[in-house]
């Protein structure tokens, strides 16, 4: 069955895209206002795009006809951490889904702790094990205060525990225990259940994900 999306409400075809690109990393975005204020907000419209230059993109909606809190700050300060998401903090992370006035740090609200910024003025969450350091590229604007933020990535945070090689770059994945986020209201994925699958030997490499 065909769903032809233009004869389709937007939050069908929500319903439908949401429902089957998956699972989907989460994004948990540090952000600041200009006069400081921390904000904390998931998005799951996000993924690596590029790794030469290093480019992430973030697909941020709208509230009402505004801009959530994220877009206001990210395009006031040109810069923001997303931070990746381990079953441990799941929780903590939904708590910072919720909608707090603009200027509430949402990281004391559920008790979170950040570590100051590496190359940007905008800190990391202490607790989680990965972070990206971002700067935005490019904005693209889809009305009503919906915008893709396509950033480079600046410098990337991985905790030492996870650090199998650090000359080599060599990451333990499994150790960071990261979530995605599936269909439904409240569905969630694991990383834990893998399989090995090697590229075709002999072909020629070509690089990307
Ligand atoms: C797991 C999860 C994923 C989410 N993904 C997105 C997303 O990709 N885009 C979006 O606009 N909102 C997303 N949301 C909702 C935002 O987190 C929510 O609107 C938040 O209040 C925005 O905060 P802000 O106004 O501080 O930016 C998601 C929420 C959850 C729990």
């Amino acid at each position: 069955m065909w769903f032809d999306l233009a004869q389709l409400p937007p939050s069908d075809g929500y319903k439908l895209l949401s429902a089957t690109i998956v699972p989907r990393p989460i994004a948990w975005v540090v952000s600041a206002s200009p006069e400081g204020v921390l904000n904390a907000a998931p998005f799951s419209f996000f993924n690596l795009f590029s790794d030469d230059p290093p480019v992430v993109c973030l697909g941020i909606m709208g509230r009402g006809a505004g801009m959530k809190d994220t877009s206001t700050n990210i395009k006031a300060r040109n810069e923001f951490v997303v931070n990746l998401v381990p079953q441990r903090l799941a929780q903590a992370m939904n708590e910072t889904s919720v909608e707090f006035d603009y200027g509430i740090d949402e990281l004391a609200q559920v008790g979170l702790t950040t570590v100051p910024g590496h190359l940007v003025g905008v800190p990391r969450i202490a607790e989680s094990p990965v972070a990206l350091e971002c700067v935005p590229m490019h904005f693209l604007e889809l009305g009503a205060g919906r915008v893709i933020v396509a950033a480079r990535v600046l410098s990337v945070y991985v905790d030492d525990n996870a650090v199998l090689d650090a000359g080599k770059c060599h990451i333990d994945t499994p150790v960071l225990d990261l979530i995605g986020r599936m269909h439904g209201r409240g569905e969630y994925a694991y990383t834990r259940e893998l399989f090995t699958m090697l590229r075709p030997a002999g072909k020629p490499g070509s690089p990307g994900g």
